[in-house]
């Protein structure tokens, strides 16, 4: 599908339990645990704005109130600390809130990530959209990776996927992609598979969560059956664009941090203070 319209939209599903985090997740969404002081989902946000979008589509689910709350004004807090050196700190907030639309739709049941997107539907209509899954949290200076995705998107106007290289016994965590790379880092896809073994891989390649789909996709969706675990795969839904050429594979410029693991998380974290101490000593 050849779509004219710019990406002015982001969708996040956040439905999932994160029960990787438990305890932490039992009564608060995973999508609300800090790196540093800021919640996963607000770096993703950050990164949209970055790439030129301002409305913001949430799939949520039950127990996920706090990132509403968290997109809204909090008049008592204001007031509270208003006038002091505290201020500050809500200045990124005040900022997001002030520039961003945030609309909301709940996902009633867990039927998979093709099911989640499928259920923002709603918050989308018929324009191309791009997707970010909080707990991949990508850092690359100033160019962020859906920054690079949408002048991607500007040449070739179909749906793109983010890639990266990974150890080939990882497979089993992710989307693999095969393709014929079409100019340096880009791949025209003609493969894709949700999570199989490293023995049935066909790359090395893994998705990660950064997608731009095209509006097609949410008829592709509502037909796709469920596959791997039994759940409606946006991988699967993809494929069926692959098979008219219209899937890009980017690996993109930057890093990837999988804070949907305990490991991830913690790299994150060091990685960012680390930063944010040089940053203060300049
Ligand atoms: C989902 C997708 C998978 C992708 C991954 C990226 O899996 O189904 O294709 O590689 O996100 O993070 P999940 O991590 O939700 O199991």
């Amino acid at each position: 599908m050849y779509v004219k319209a710019p990406v002015s939209i982001c969708l996040f599903p956040a439905a999932g339990y994160g029960t990787r985090f438990l305890p932490a997740t039992k009564a608060m969404p995973k999508e609300m645990l800090p790196v540093l002081t800021k919640p996963l989902i607000q770096y993703g946000v950050e990164e949209a704005m970055a790439a030129g979008m301002n409305t913001m589509a949430i799939v949520t689910g039950r127990g996920k109130r706090a990132i509403e709350d968290h997109f809204d004004v909090s008049y008592e807090l204001e007031h509270q600390i208003k006038g002091t050196s505290k201020e500050k700190q809500l200045a990124d907030i005040r900022h997001i809130i002030d520039k961003c639309t945030f609309s909301y739709t709940r996902q009633v049941e867990m039927k998979g990530l093709g099911h989640a997107i499928l259920t923002g539907e709603t918050l989308i209509g018929h324009q191309p959209f791009s997707v970010i899954l909080a707990d991949d949290l990508c850092v690359n200076g100033d160019e962020g990776v859906l920054t690079q995705m949408v002048e991607l998107f500007k040449k070739y106007r179909c749906s793109i996927v983010a890639i990266e290289e990974i150890d080939p016994s990882q497979t089993d965590k992710y989307g693999v992609i095969a393709g014929e790379e079409i100019a340096p880092n880009i791949y025209r896809v003609s493969t894709m598979v949700e999570k199989p073994a490293p023995a049935d891989a066909p790359t090395n390649l893994a998705i990660i969560g950064r997608y731009i789909l095209t509006p097609d996709i949410f008829d592709i969706l509502r037909e796709t059956k469920p596959g791997k675990g039994g759940e409606i795969q946006i991988t699967d839904a993809l494929m069926e664009q692959a098979k008219a050429g219209n899937v890009i594979a980017y690996k993109f410029r930057g890093k990837r941090y999988d804070c949907g693991s305990v490991d991830g998380y913690v790299e994150a974290t060091v990685d960012l203070y680390e930063q944010s101490k040089k940053n203060d000593e300049r």
